[in-house]
């Protein structure tokens, strides 16, 4: 699918790419870059949280929103899709935690929907970083507005 082929890190693009035994180094190095984070629990720094939409959003045309949970560590987060305030699981989806070059870390998730005037949405997210919740709202009249971002 296209939208895997543009969220998918380059590092594992790489990884695929290489031989089994240098993917294995950098899987090995990615551990360590986590290990390392546990290893230092007493800091924790809270995530950045954007919904937008995968493509133009078009009344009836199924779509995808992108949760995109950025620079917060530690690698620990609880995340839920909200329909109207309720809990959805159906087709959800996430990427793994993504390392960036600042040692923090970036996760995505997804949740396909079919865009309808009545339906808001939100993402929470969970983690230490956080005093509460963080509720990140999307619904019809915001989604042009995060085209521009
Ligand atoms: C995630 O949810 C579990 C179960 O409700 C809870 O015990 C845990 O503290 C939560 N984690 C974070 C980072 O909020």
């Amino acid at each position: 699918m296209a939208r895997n082929g543009v969220l998918v890190p380059g590092i594992f693009i790489m990884a695929f790419l290489m031989g089994p035994q240098e993917s294995w180094a950098i899987k090995e190095d990615h551990v360590i870059i986590q290990a390392e984070f546990y290893l230092t629990p007493d800091q924790s720094v809270p995530p950045e949280v954007t919904v937008l939409s995968n493509t133009p959003v078009e009344l009836g045309e199924p779509n995808t929103l992108i949760c995109f949970i950025d620079k917060f560590s530690p690698p620990v987060i609880n995340v839920t899709w909200l329909r109207n305030g309720n809990p959805v699981t159906k087709g959800v989806s996430m990427s793994v935690f993504l390392p960036r070059e600042d040692h923090l870390f970036r996760k995505f998730h997804y949740l396909p929907f079919l865009p309808s005037a009545n339906d808001v949405y939100d993402c929470k997210v969970e983690h230490r970083g956080l005093e509460e919740p963080l509720l990140k709202h999307w619904d019809m009249d915001c989604s042009s507005i995060s085209f521009l971002l």
